[in-house]
C-alpha cells in the first residue's frame, strides 16, 4: 500500500513537467480589440475572455497537471477559433461569420458548461444572452 501511494505521488510530480504552454497576457494593439457597447463588452469580458482573448486569468488548477492541460487546451482552441482581442484583424467576411457563430454559440452552449460549473458567475442569464444575440445580429446587417 505504501509503495502504491509513493508511486502515485511520484507520478503526480512527474507529470508536472509536461506542460501545455500558453501565455496568459499577450501584448496586443488596442485597435484590434472588438468594438462593442460597454454593456456588451462587460458581458464578453466576464464570460468569454478567459478563453477567447489575449488576456486570460488562470485559476489555480490551471497551473497543476493534469487539470492544467485541460484548461490550457481550452484556451488554446478558444483563442484559435475566436479571439476578441484580435477581432479587428479578421477580414470583413470572417467577422461576419464570427458574429453568426456568436449568435449560435451564445444561445446554445457558450461559455462551455464545464467552465460555468466551476465559475458560476460567468454563466449568462437569459437577458444577457438576448443582449449578446441582438448585438451580434445588429452587426450582421451592417
Ligand atoms: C472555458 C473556455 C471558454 C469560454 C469561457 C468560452 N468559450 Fe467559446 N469556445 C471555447 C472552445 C474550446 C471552443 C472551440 C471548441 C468548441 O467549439 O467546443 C469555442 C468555440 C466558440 C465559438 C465557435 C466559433 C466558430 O467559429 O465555430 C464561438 C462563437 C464561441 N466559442 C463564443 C463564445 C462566447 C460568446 C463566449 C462567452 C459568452 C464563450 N465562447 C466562452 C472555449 C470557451
Amino acid at each position: 500500500m505504501k509503495k502504491f501511494i509513493f508511486s502515485v505521488i511520484i507520478f503526480l510530480i512527474a507529470i508536472q513537467f509536461i506542460k501545455v504552454d500558453i501565455q496568459e497576457q499577450v501584448e496586443t494593439p488596442k485597435e484590434l480589440e472588438i468594438q462593442a457597447p460597454k454593456e456588451i463588452a462587460t458581458i464578453l469580458q466576464k464570460s468569454c475572455y478567459d478563453c477567447h482573448s489575449n488576456s486570460v486569468s488562470l485559476p489555480w488548477y490551471g497551473y497543476v497537471a493534469p487539470t492544467s492541460w485541460y484548461v490550457r487546451d481550452h484556451i488554446k482552441s478558444g483563442r484559435k477559433i475566436l479571439n476578441f482581442s484580435e477581432f479587428n484583424a479578421y477580414d470583413e467576411a470572417t467577422q461576419q461569420k464570427k458574429y453568426e457563430k456568436i449568435i449560435d454559440a451564445t444561445v446554445i452552449r457558450m461559455p462551455l458548461p464545464s467552465y460555468t460549473l466551476v465559475h458560476r458567475s460567468t454563466q449568462l442569464s437569459y437577458d444577457e444572452k438576448q443582449l449578446i444575440k441582438a448585438w451580434a445580429e445588429s452587426k450582421m446587417q451592417e
